[in-house]
This record gives structure tokens, C-alpha cells and sequence, in this order.
């Protein structure tokens, strides 16, 4: 039994994702606004492959019946940031493909497979850490069976309900939601307070996209407001300058962390 190492479906979920980033970043924030404009890129879509029962990310969309699809949770672990914060938010999500955002529209809750918290304690903390800061009460969260392909005698899942002001703005129609290439389009609330893109830039096909992208981005933040992103190592290379250049400060280079996956830079558009 490890802390160190965390499940799969733990690290694909989106609840660990960039989580210490936000933590700083939100807590930043309330100390300039009250109310602040933000923007999710790239949010994805979780699935259970039918055979490995492990939950990838981002990659549904190339399947043509995924199983078991779900939404990401990472507008709600941004959410939950925003709630234990006391921030009210205007909320774009962003996406180059349609299906994470229509999940988005209704997902009601987030589930973890409960197995998971006997292996991997760090899942069970980061589940107790959102139910907490969405101070969620008795039977908005707790256990269930749910009926699972391979899972003879249902599957036990924790599950939780998504932030109470995500499922009310929602409803009011007051999350944006945007189909578009993040190296071009024009993002909702603009010019914006926070913007977070983590796991989508690797995708573009080459550096000038990732640099087309970090730029589309930067005009479309206010001045001196933050970026949270990590996969622009080919920009960075072992030094900061090249951020500079493109009018970026990384404001804490403790957060940039080794495991590149989970976490990365939290940048400020400076002049360049
Ligand atoms: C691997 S998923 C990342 C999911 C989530 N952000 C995470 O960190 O787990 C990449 C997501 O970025 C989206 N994406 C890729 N290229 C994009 C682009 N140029 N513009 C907007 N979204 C893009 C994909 O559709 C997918 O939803």
C-alpha cells in the first residue's frame, strides 16, 4: 500500500490534475475579484474500456461506442476550486470535438471505482478533498452499486454530486460551451481572468502550433492574468527565457513539477 503511486483511474479522472496549480491560482485570485471570467480547453471525456475496465481520457472521441462514457471532471474539479474559494465565476469550456462538451450537459455526478481507495489512499483523499470543498452534504455523496460490463455483482463506486453552482449555471444557460481549435478561436468572457489548458497542447502537430495556441490564448487573458498549462516543454527548454519572449512570466517555477502529466506552469501574461 503506497501514497506514492496512484491508480490509473485515479490519475485519469482529472481529480489530481493541475490541482495544486488551481489551489494557488484560485486562492491568488480572491485576492483580486470576486467574481471571476474563466475558461477550461481541452476538458475530454472519460470511458471504460470494455476490456481493461480502465478509464482513459480524451481519447473517446476516436471511438466510435465507447462504453460507459463519461464527461471529464476537470470543470468540476475547477469548479470546486472556485466554491472553497467564495468566488462566483462566468465559465467557457472550450473543445476541438463535440462529445466531452454534450456529456458536460448532463452529467450529474462523479464516480470512483471504491475498490481504488483500499490500493491507492491518495484517491480516497482526493475524493474527500472535493466533496469537502463543495461542502456537499449527506446523500450527495456516499456509495452504490452500479451495474458494470464484467461486474457480475454490480461495481461499488463512490460517487459525489457535480458543484451545486456548476449544475445552476448550467441550467440558466450561463456556462459557454464552444466547439473550436484553441490555436484560433475566440474564447467566451473574454478578456479573461484564468484560462486552463493541461494535456491538450501535446496534441498540436508541432511547436509553431503549441506557440499559435499559447498566443491565441494570451491575447484573449486581461493584463497580468494567468495561464495555467504544462505541456509547452519544447518551448521552455531548460531555461524561462523563450516564455519571456512570447510575453509570459512563470509565477512560481516550484510548481512546475517533474510529473508532467499531473501539473505544470502557472504563467502571467507580462509585456513581453
Ligand atoms: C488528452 S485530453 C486532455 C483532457 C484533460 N484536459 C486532462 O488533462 O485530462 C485532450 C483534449 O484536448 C482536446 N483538444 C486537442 N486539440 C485541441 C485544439 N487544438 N483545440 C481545442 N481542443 C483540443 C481534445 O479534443 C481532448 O478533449
Amino acid at each position: 500500500m503506497t501514497d506514492a503511486i496512484w491508480s490509473p483511474q485515479q490519475q485519469q479522472s482529472n481529480l489530481a490534475k493541475g490541482k495544486r496549480e488551481l489551489d494557488a491560482i484560485v486562492t491568488h485570485l480572491a485576492k483580486e475579484t470576486q467574481r471571476i471570467r474563466t475558461v477550461l480547453v481541452g476538458p475530454g471525456t472519460l470511458y471504460t474500456h470494455p476490456k481493461s475496465k480502465i478509464e482513459a481520457c480524451g481519447l473517446a472521441f476516436i471511438h466510435p461506442i465507447p462504453i460507459d462514457l463519461k464527461s471529464s471532471y476537470q470543470p468540476f474539479l475547477l469548479v470546486s476550486y472556485l466554491e472553497a474559494a467564495g468566488l462566483d465565476y462566468d465559465l467557457g469550456i472550450v473543445d476541438l470535438y463535440p462529445n466531452g462538451l454534450q456529456l458536460l450537459h448532463t452529467q450529474e455526478e462523479i464516480r470512483l471505482r471504491a475498490s481504488d481507495f483500499r490500493e491507492f489512499p491518495t484517491a480516497e483523499r482526493l475524493f474527500n478533498e472535493y466533496v469537502a470543498r463543495c461542502k456537499l452534504s449527506e446523500g450527495e455523496y456516499g456509495r452504490r452499486k452500479v451495474e458494470q460490463v464484467f461486474e457480475k455483482d454490480g461495481l461499488e463506486v463512490a460517487f459525489a454530486s457535480i458543484p451545486k453552482t456548476f449544475r445552476r449555471k448550467r441550467k440558466a444557460g450561463e456556462v459557454r460551451f464552444v466547439e473550436g481549435n484553441i490555436t484560433e478561436v475566440g474564447l467566451p468572457f473574454a478578456p479573461l481572468d484564468l484560462i486552463v489548458c493541461l494535456n491538450v497542447l501535446q496534441y498540436q502537430p508541432d511547436t509553431e502550433a503549441r506557440k499559435r495556441a499559447l498566443s491565441n490564448m494570451r491575447n484573449q487573458l486581461g493584463n497580468g492574468k494567468y495561464l495555467v498549462v504544462n505541456d509547452i516543454w519544447d518551448i521552455v527548454g531548460d531555461q524561462d527565457q523563450e516564455l519571456g519572449v512570447l510575453g509570459w512570466k512563470s509565477i512560481d517555477p516550484e510548481i512546475q513539477r517533474p510529473d508532467k502529466l499531473l501539473g505544470g506552469y502557472v504563467l502571467q501574461k507580462v509585456d513581453p
